[in-house]
Formats: C-alpha cells, sequence, structure tokens
C-alpha cells in the first residue's frame, strides 16, 4: 500500500484543472449498457473507482478500450446481467448497474454494494424505486435478485434526494413503458449530467438539477461521445489545499455556482476568491479564521463530499467550529488521525467541535476512506514539518495525479510504493 512523503508548509502557486467528475463518469459508465452500439466517453479520468467500473463492465461481456484519455464501451455482446460480488463490494456505485441490466435485460443480480465505509448506506430507496417500475426482488446470501416482464413507467417520490436512487431510476425507466416522474429527485450537476448523456443517447428526460425529473420512455437508445462535468469535489480540494497552505491558485474547470457554499465558507475563513467563467482563484495568507457552523446537506448545500476537507483547515484555523455531517452517520474516521497532527476536536454523533490551534504539525497518519484520506493529504501539505500519510488505495480511488499537481503547484510530496 503506497504512502505520501509529505513535507508541510509550503505556500502554493500555479493553475491546476479539474479532471472529468467521478459521480458523474461512474453513472455514465453504467449508462453504457444500455445501448448496444459503441459509446466513448471523453476525458476520463485515471482512477481506480474507474477501473473498477470498467472491469465490470468487462465481466458483462463489453468491450473497454481506455485510448488517449477516452473510454469506448461497445455492449453489443453484453450477455451477463449479474455482477460478480468481489467487485461489486468494492465499488457502491455498481448499484447503478441495477438499472441498466434491467433495461437491457430485463434481469440483474447484483451482490450488496461496497464502496467507502462511512455509514449505514442503505439502497431502500433504490430497490423501493424499482419496485414501482415492476420489478420483482428479491434478497437472498448478500445478492439482490431482480426481475421484470417488462419495466412501466411510474410516479416515484423519493423521501430523500438520494444521489445514487435518483440515477437509479433514470437508468432504469428511460426506456420503460410509458412516463415515470421523480418527485423530491437530487438536484446534483452530475445528475443534470447523466440526463445529458442519456438524451444525447435518444432518452428523453426533463427537469434534472431541479427536484422533479420527467422520463418519458424510448423504444431504443443509440451510441454517443460525451465529454462529461468537471469534478466540483476536486476543483474544492485544491481550493481548501491552496486556503490552507497559503499561496494563490486558480482551479480552471468548474463554475462558481457549482462550489457557492464552499466558496463562500473559504471567504469567511480570510480568503480572498475571484471567479470568472470556469475558473476560480483564490489567495490565502495561511492564517485563516474558523467558520462557526457548517452543515453538509444535498446539492446546493455545502457537500458531505468535502466536509472532512473543510474540518482539516478549521482544526488549523483560529477560533471554534461547528461541523454537522447530515448524510452519512460515520464520516469523520479521519478525526483521531487529524488528532495526532495537534488538532483539537470533539466528536459527538453527527457533529464535531473544532477548537482551532492555528497550525497543525507533521505526523503519520492513516486514510480510512475517499475524503477523509483528502483531508489528511491537506491537512499534512499546510502542517509545520514532515508527515507520513499512509494507505493512498483510498485516496486513489476518487484522485488522477494528486502528487503530481501539488507537486507542480510547489508542494513537496513524494509517493513511496511500499
Ligand atoms: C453519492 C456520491 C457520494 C456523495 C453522496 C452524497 C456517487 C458515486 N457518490 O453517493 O460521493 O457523498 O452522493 O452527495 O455519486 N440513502 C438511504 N437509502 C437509499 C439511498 C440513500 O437511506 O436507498 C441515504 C444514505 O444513507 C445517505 C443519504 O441517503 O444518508 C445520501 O445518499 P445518496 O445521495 O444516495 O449517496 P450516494 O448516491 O451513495
Amino acid at each position: 500500500m503506497d504512502k505520501f512523503l509529505i513535507e508541510g508548509g509550503k505556500p502554493l502557486y500555479g493553475t491546476v484543472a479539474a479532471e472529468s467528475a467521478k459521480n458523474s463518469v461512474l453513472p455514465l459508465l453504467a449508462a453504457s449498457v444500455l445501448t448496444d452500439a459503441p459509446v466513448t466517453i471523453r476525458s476520463v479520468p485515471q482512477i481506480s473507482d474507474v477501473a473498477c467500473m470498467a472491469q465490470i463492465l468487462k465481466e458483462l461481456g463489453a468491450k473497454v478500450t481506455f485510448r488517449g484519455g477516452s473510454v469506448v464501451i461497445d455492449s453489443a455482446d453484453a450477455h451477463s446481467h449479474s455482477i460478480a460480488s468481489v467487485l461489486t463490494r468494492e465499488l457502491r456505485s455498481s448499484v447503478f448497474m441495477l438499472g441498466s441490466l434491467l433495461s437491457r435485460f430485463g434481469r440483474a443480480v447484483c451482490a450488496y454494494p461496497g464502496g467507502c465505509d462511512i455509514g449505514l448506506r442503505p439502497i431502500d430507496l433504490h430497490l423501493n424505486a424499482l419496485k414501482r417500475l415492476g420489478v420483482s426482488i428479491e434478497e437472498r446470501d448478500g445478492c439482490i435478485y431482480c426481475s421484470c416482464e417488462r419495466l412501466k413507467g411510474a410516479e416515484i417520490v423519493l423521501d430523500f434526494p438520494s444521489v445514487g436512487a435518483t440515477e437509479n431510476i433514470l437508468l432504469a425507466a428511460v426506456k420503460a413503458e410509458g412516463r415515470t416522474v421523480i418527485g423530491g429527485a437530487a438536484k446534483e450537476p452530475e445528475i443534470v449530467d447523466l440526463q445529458n448523456f442519456l438524451n444525447a443517447m435518444g432518452a428523453n428526460v426533463k427537469g434534472a438539477g431541479t427536484d422533479v425529473i420527467e422520463i418519458e420512455g424510448v423504444k431504443k437508445l443509440g451510441g454517443v461521445c460525451f465529454t462529461p462535468v468537471k469534478d466540483r469535489i476536486e476543483a474544492g480540494s485544491y481550493l481548501i489545499a491552496c486556503a490552507i497552505c497559503g499561496g494563490e491558485i486558480e482551479v480552471v474547470g468548474v463554475k462558481a455556482e457549482m462550489l457557492a457554499l464552499l466558496l463562500h465558507k473559504l471567504r469567511e475563513n480570510g480568503c480572498k476568491i475571484h471567479t470568472k467563467n470556469d475558473k476560480i482563484r483564490i489567495s490565502s495568507n495561511a492564517a485563516l479564521k474558523c467558520n462557526r457552523r457548517i452543515e453538509t446537506m444535498p446539492f446546493p448545500g455545502f457537500p458531505t463530499d468535502l466536509q472532512a476537507q473543510i474540518t482539516a483547515l478549521n482544526a488549523g484555523a483560529e477560533g471554534g467550529a461547528l461541523i454537522v455531517e447530515n448524510l452519512f452517520e460515520t464520516r469523520y474516521k479521519y478525526v483521531p488521525e487529524l488528532l495526532k497532527m495537534g488538532a483539537d476536536i470533539e466528536v459527538r454523533g453527527r457533529s464535531a467541535f473544532v477548537r482551532g490551534v492555528k497550525r497543525l504539525h507533521g505526523a503519520s497518519v492513516v486514510c480510512r476512506d475517499l475524503r477523509g484520506g483528502a483531508a489528511l493529504v491537506l491537512a499534512a501539505l499546510g502542517a509545520e514539518g514532515r508527515s507520513e500519510v499512509l494507505d493512498l488505495s483510498h485516496v486513489d480511488r476518487g484522485y488522477a495525479g494528486l502528487e503530481e499537481k501539488f507537486t507542480k503547484l510547489g508542494a513537496s510530496i513524494r509517493r513511496v510504493r511500499v
């Protein structure tokens, strides 16, 4: 398991371009089996979650070819409707395959999905919605067996705007008979991207980005060549890194409105932010003030995927902050690691009480999940002295070329292959 050696305290300067959004590319890959024509997704990030999803598609019988930054999926010969349990357990996004496989084969078998261990992460909303579309579901031996004569459009209201459930319904409903309406849908930009992708394949979907999505089922979908939206979470992580380390960087690819609350919070910290089109420029003197309170919420609220990184920032700032995690139950597993760096944080249930210590110090810390791992890297980049960040497999799931990008910005970070 690789580790980073980081010499903290170097300010960051320069420009960094965001990759395509992981949370967009994964459902798009799942959507690629909705057609037997070739599908090209451009600018795919080199992250292990994408590799894992590609492997799942191959096991279904699809041809998956990575070429010059793009991936081409040709699922004309896809024959299997069952996803190997090992792969499914590694990647939560494999749950989207249920919608796509049902749409393509009328049947799907999937092991209970994995992903980051950040809470219970049930899939009841996905399964209840699929039932509304006419799917029979049986759960036994840790696997979910789904089948249907034909998918039938329905009105579905989600109790909570789940990103994954909204996407799964879209995938199942695009070729269903008749009309499907999703009320209480998630509004994340990645859902808008999925809508655009499906419509480019010939689907009839509207309303993504609002809480009501309407899908008029079509008989057939064709191939598509598509460039996904950029990764607002990756972009936000670099902005927070610069705030922590000091310096001035420009992040390219993500519009300010995708990160409105983060930018507001970074201004509260004392950073200067300028935005123009898809460029966000931040400058920081690294002497930051704590945010009083941050609560994670579905989009356009503060993203749970940036909660760990902003907590790391607050840990090394002046004052106090209350962080409330409303989406996932156990998303503070990085906190004991931050304590090793001198942080003063008390976690009680969903709340983290941060007493800022102005500056963290280097330590040996272990990544426990993707975003928590990123937070530890950011904390180490800003800390005084040397750090060792262990078990990069989590970070590699979602950040492409992290050390190259930070090195270019002037950080001292080295990967050691263990
Ligand atoms: C997606 C993102 C993830 C992000 C999360 C919230 C991808 C690949 N992953 O995850 O990075 O952190 O959105 O923005 O896009 N829930 C249920 N029942 C369900 C489904 C969800 O109770 O059937 C609950 C979850 O436990 C959680 C909340 O709903 O508390 C949000 O989950 P959801 O929006 O579904 O997140 P994911 O799609 O898993």
